[in-house]
């Protein structure tokens, strides 16, 4: 199986997410390729529809963006391994969604709900998971905004999970928390590999917070 980890944390290597990440890999038994979007050179989308119009399926661009997309299109899952940023993405993550524009078509249609949706331009998607780290203690009117952009983007490829108290996992002394809660994520990563899928309740056992919340707000005050 080629997965693809997206890495969207401009801290790179020292990224939170990460830990949760290389956890569920573990869980999974599986080795992946690591993009780093800080680094990769991806330009944002001009806007210009020419991978629609003039170039069916590739952009005009010649940056970065050229390898990862066919990276992207040749992968069985790609995990978005990501913080939240003002309740989305981080820029640097948001560039490289957009230029997954050539993957559609102009040509438009709608479902049995009546919603409009591009026709696609290659054969092949790749299952989609997003692993998104927050530093704050609750999903609650914070992770929706995401939540729904990975649903209406990706369909029923994407599955998902946010790591609330995510900063937990960068500081010195707060292994008693987040071991077990890497060990959840791991027996995750265990669940994926063999369903294909992560269950409700396994989806609610990793959002809820490592910490108790009023303990981990009075943590952050300096
Ligand atoms: C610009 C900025 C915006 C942020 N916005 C949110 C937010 O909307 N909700 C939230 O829970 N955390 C927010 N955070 C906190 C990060 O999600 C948190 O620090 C996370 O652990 C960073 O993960 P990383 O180390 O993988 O980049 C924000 C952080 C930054 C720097």
């Amino acid at each position: 199986m080629k997965i693809l980890v997206i890495n969207g944390s401009p801290k790179g290597k020292r990224s939170d997410t990460l830990h949760a990440t290389t956890a569920f890999l573990d869980g999974m038994g599986a080795q992946a390729e690591f993009i780093d979007t800080m680094t990769a050179d991806i330009h944002p989308c001009l806007g210009c529809f020419r991978c629609w119009n003039e170039t069916p399926g590739r952009c005009v661009q010649h940056d970065g963006m050229e390898e990862i997309f066919k990276k992207y299109i040749d992968s069985d899952l790609v995990i978005w391994s990501t913080p939240l940023y003002c309740y989305g993405l981080p820029s640097n993550c948001k560039a490289l969604m957009d230029r997954l524009l050539p993957l559609n078509r102009a040509s438009m249609y709608t479902d049995a709900d009546g919603h409009t949706h591009h026709h696609a331009a290659v054969g092949h998607f790749p299952e989609t998971l997003l692993i998104c780290g927050c530093g704050f203690p609750e999903t609650e009117n914070n992770i929706e905004g995401l939540r729904f952009q990975f649903s209406r983007m990706f369909g029923g490829r994407a599955a998902m999970f946010f790591c609330v108290e995510a900063p937990l996992f960068g500081l010195p002394g707060t292994e008693a928390v987040t071991a077990p809660y890497l060990d959840l994520v791991r027996a995750a990563g265990r669940e994926y590999a063999a369903t294909g899928a992560l269950s409700a309740d396994t989806v609610a056992a990793l959002e809820k917070p490592m910490y108790p919340p009023e303990l981990y707000r009075q943590g952050s005050k300096k």
